[in-house]
């Protein structure tokens, strides 16, 4: 089956399953002091390490979750609380207009119930976040900034976002920034350490290791508020025994994945450019969205993501399913009514072009015959597509 859609979640590395099979005999809580406990927490602490070293980090920055959303919302709620602690007028938190929902969730939550003043700085037609606007945001009071949170790469269309500028400002007022690095981490040279981020979210699905684990690494200074309470672990920020075979799966795929990083992309990268040029010369008018610069600066390696005028992406969705073929809309479906992505509508799409959009992501078990799939069923899809919606909106008028 041609599985396109590795931004969502891509297969396991090997080397994570074979690391987690031999994890799962071992009894052994990694907070008892006897033997095997012990032996639990060498294996957590030597996954740890290799993590922390892989990603520019110290060993004590690195504390698991349960993944990216639950790093995400310990990191908005947390940073907020522990900032409004110390300062009640801290209550303002930028972001921006293309974050992903487990960012934008615990937002919204905080602007409803806990007082929060939110600020979306926009983004251009590229989906590269207006650093101009988010420094008037800060020149408009900085005092008043409880935290920033910019995402490193998005999921829906894959443009590389100005991190660099946005720490740079935030650190001449000594403002704490969060970066959601789901996407980018495996695929992107992240160095946590000379970002100069102060917390960062990861997720070990996204890269080849199981669901369920993650991880949010955490500067020195930075203590945000638990959302969990208990027993203390992982630096008091975050209660609960630890899933020590998801912690070896965990780091024994993004060593995996930062082992072949270059020349992975290399591949994906022509794969995914081959796919492009495919779809293009299927569907003439078929509109790349993103950044058109494909270099791995500006576009993660492998995001390809259209706009079919005259479709909607959900049947596309189906119609390609329907041939084997395993992509995705990159919005969100909330109670069965297909919303349009907030993050093509904030690029300044209109709702019918962004509702016919599709993502088409690669990853480390792509082949050329993935790309050939898409590329021979993609026209028909389209036009079968743009009957139904020509019937429908026929119907409805
Ligand atoms: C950018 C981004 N952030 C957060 C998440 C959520 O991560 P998880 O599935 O590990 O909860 C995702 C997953 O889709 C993502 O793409």
């Amino acid at each position: 089956m041609p599985y396109l859609d590795h931004a969502a979640t891509t297969p396991m590395r090997p080397e994570a399953i074979a690391a987690m099979s031999a994890q799962f005999g071992d009894v052994g809580n990694a907070s008892s002091l006897h033997a095997a406990g012990r032996r639990a927490r060498r294996v957590v602490e030597e996954s740890r390490e290799s993590i922390a070293a892989l990603l520019g980090a110290r060993p004590s920055d690195v504390v698991f979750t349960a993944g990216g959303t639950e790093s995400d919302n310990l990191a908005v709620k947390g940073l907020y609380w522990s900032q409004v602690a110390k300062d009640p007028s801290r209550r303002r938190l930028l972001t921006s207009s293309i974050e992903h929902h487990a960012l934008l969730g615990p937002l919204i939550w905080l602007a409803q119930d806990e007082g929060a003043e939110v600020v979306q700085a926009g983004v251009d037609r590229r989906g590269r976040l207006d650093v101009d606007s988010l420094a008037e945001q800060i020149d408009l009071d900085s005092g008043s900034i409880a935290a920033i949170s910019v995402m490193w790469a998005n999921n829906e269309v894959g443009t590389v976002q100005p991190l660099a500028q946005v720490i740079s400002l935030a650190q001449r007022h000594g403002i704490p920034v969060h970066t959601d690095a789901v996407q980018a981490v495996g695929q992107l040279e992240v160095d946590f350490s000379a970002s100069g981020v102060d917390a960062m979210s990861v997720s070990a699905h996204k890269l080849g290791g199981p669901t369920g684990i993650g991880a949010i690494l955490l500067g020195r200074e930075i203590e945000p508020v638990p959302l969990l309470h208990g027993g203390g672990q992982e630096r008091d920020v975050r209660s609960g025994t630890l899933d020590v075979p998801a912690i070896v799966g965990f780091a024994a795929a993004l060593d995996a994945a930062s082992r072949d990083r270059i020349e992975r992309n290399a591949r994906v990268s022509a794969l995914r450019d081959a796919l492009i040029e495919g779809v293009r010369s299927q569907v003439p008018d078929a509109v790349l969205n993103g950044d058109e610069r494909l270099d791995e600066a500006f576009r993660l390696p492998s995001n390809a993501h259209f706009s079919f005028p005259g479709c909607e992406g959900d049947a596309l969705l189906l119609l390609l399913d329907a041939k084997g073929i395993e992509c995705s809309t990159g919005s969100a479906c909330s109670a069965g009514i297909a919303q349009p992505s907030h993050v093509l509508l904030a690029m300044g799409a209109d709702a019918a072009s962004a509702r016919s959009s599709l993502r088409f992501s690669l990853g480390w078990t792509s082949t050329p015959e993935d790309v050939a799939a898409v590329v021979a069923a993609i026209g028909p899809a389209v036009e079968r597509a743009q009957l139904a919606a020509g019937v429908g909106r026929q119907a409805r008028s």
